[in-house]
């Protein structure tokens, strides 16, 4: 059965265009002319997602995406905007949309959209899935009958099993696998070899060489050679295809003194399942992550459109503040987080109407109060999503002073996080070296004094001496 997708638009050309795009595409499009005929037919459901426009007769579109949260949290909704509404779309995610799609439509982003909707909802489904623990050990269960007597290796298969489930990356994953299985054969060698894609070879991860695949692999069959004779002389070696979606991956060598039999075979190949299927699914989350990550990215490229006169702003703010990640000796996650941050620090400037952010001096009071409103902004914006928890606190916290006198909380040292001094730091001083329309920008010296000035006011003194130093090495 197609999946239903529900156009609510008021605009009776805007329903006929998306609702012919979206059957083009495979779905089946129902359409409604506002948001009470909408409620009505959400009972008809169940939808993959929803398209609503804002501005609507009867209800608008932000009650509508109300609504819906209330009865179905999870079904996604995308809000129809122009871009001149960009504001009131990003009103709408706070809502609770998902995402917003900007006449005119392009077939492509609507296709793209309704994929990353469908490999949402399986990634839900998958992760309920996994969190099922009764399911492992139904699976667990059904090898302890093939098994038979060996309860106490499959105590140790469980607990390497779990081991698996609960990494994270696909690096750790690789390394897991082999960690395990040399625990499960003793000390038999272990290697694995992703797969060339290109050539249909196997790469050696240490080595760059390359060997040839075996056609068995590719068709998920399990090689056994018998080495006798050759330079692995009195071994055996058993190739077991790693297969993510019917696709080979890659392949897990074991070089052993005895055959492995169908015992120890079944387990590696129970692991490397294990370990299969949860590569999957992280595969899927980090494709959503990077997808919620170029959303966030263009819209900091939309800011930057805004305001040509801090264009580029972001990225030397990042320059600079990775830089400090450096001599500070941070470690990756740390330096992820402090890149991510430092990209998207002023992103709550898309909250902020142009006639005060683009106005080139003489900020009122109230004017300057609209202004310092978007660090809380910028953290709204990304603290639905839950992978970036770090970074919302980081840019919440970027205009902060040390003596507690910043804003938007007034915390205090070290109360305010690490990351966001390190970030205040780089984004006063490219904000002092560049130039306004009514100012030149300070030179780098300057610059430099007006930060050692500013040291246990503004700044952390710490960071602010290594700052110091560190640009005037960059010089
Ligand atoms: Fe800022």
């Amino acid at each position: 059965m197609l999946d239903k997708v529900l156009i609510v638009d008021d605009d009776p050309g805007i329903r006929s265009t998306i609702s012919e795009l979206i059957e083009d595409l495979g779905y089946r499009a129902e359409t409604a002319s506002d948001g009470l005929d909408a409620v009505d037919l959400l009972d008809s459901g169940p939808y993959l997602c929803v398209f609503t426009d804002i501005m609507m007769p009867n209800m608008t579109g932000l009650e509508l995406i109300q609504k819906i949260k209330a009865r179905d949290i999870s079904l996604p909704i995308i809000v129809i905007t122009g871009y001149a509404s960009l504001e009131i779309a990003i009103d709408a995610m706070k809502c609770g949309a998902s995402d917003f799609i900007a006449k005119p439509f392009k077939v492509k982003q609507i296709e793209l959209m309704l994929n990353k909707v469908k490999r949402e909802k399986s990634l839900l489904e998958e992760n309920k899935r996994f969190s099922d623990t009764l399911q492992l050990h139904r699976l667990i269960d059904n090898l302890v009958g093939q098994l038979e007597d060996k309860n106490e290796e499959i105590t140790s298969l469980q607990a390497l099993s779990d081991k698996i489930i609960s990494l994270k990356g696909i690096r750790d994953l690789v390394a897991a696998i082999i960690d395990v299985s040399k625990q499960l054969l003793d000390d038999a060698d272990v290697r694995f070899f992703p797969i060339s894609r290109s050539n249909k070879t196997l790469v050696d991860p240490q080595g760059g060489t390359e060997i040839q695949l075996n056609p068995e692999l590719l068709k998920g069959r399990i090689v056994r050679k018998n080495n006798h004779g050759s330079a692995l002389a009195n071994s055996f070696e058993t190739i077991f295809p790693l297969t993510i979606e019917g696709q080979v991956f890659g392949a897990l060598d074991i070089i052993s003194g005895t055959m492995l039999g169908e015992d120890k075979e079944g387990k590696v190949q129970y692991l490397l399942n294990r370990c299969a299927e949860r590569m999957e699914n992280v595969a899927l989350y980090e494709g959503l992550y990077e997808n919620m990550l170029s959303t966030l990215n263009s819209m900091a490229k939309i800011l930057d459109a805004r305001d040509p006169h801090t264009s580029q702003h972001s990225t030397r703010v990042t320059t600079l503040s990775m830089a400090m990640g450096k001599a500070l000796g941070l470690n990756e996650d740390e330096r992820d987080v402090l890149y991510i941050s430092s990209s998207l620090h002023d992103i709550g400037k898309v909250g902020i109407p142009d006639r005060i952010l683009l106005k080139p001096q003489g900020l009122t009071d109230e004017e300057f109060a609209v202004i310092k409103k978007h660090p809380d902004i910028g953290a709204d914006i990304l603290k639905p999503i839950p992978p970036m928890a770090k970074e919302t606190e980081i840019i919440r916290h970027h205009h902060e002073r040390y003596d507690g006198k910043g804003y938007p909380s007034g915390l205090k040292g070290e109360e305010i996080p690490y990351l966001s001094r390190i970030l205040a730091l780089a984004d006063s001083f490219d904000a002092m070296t560049s130039d306004r329309p009514y100012r030149d920008g300070m030179s780098v010296g300057k610059a430099l004094e007006e930060i050692q000035r500013c040291m246990g006011l503004q700044f952390d003194p710490a960071l602010a001496e290594i700052f110091i130093s560190q640009v005037a090495r960059m010089q």
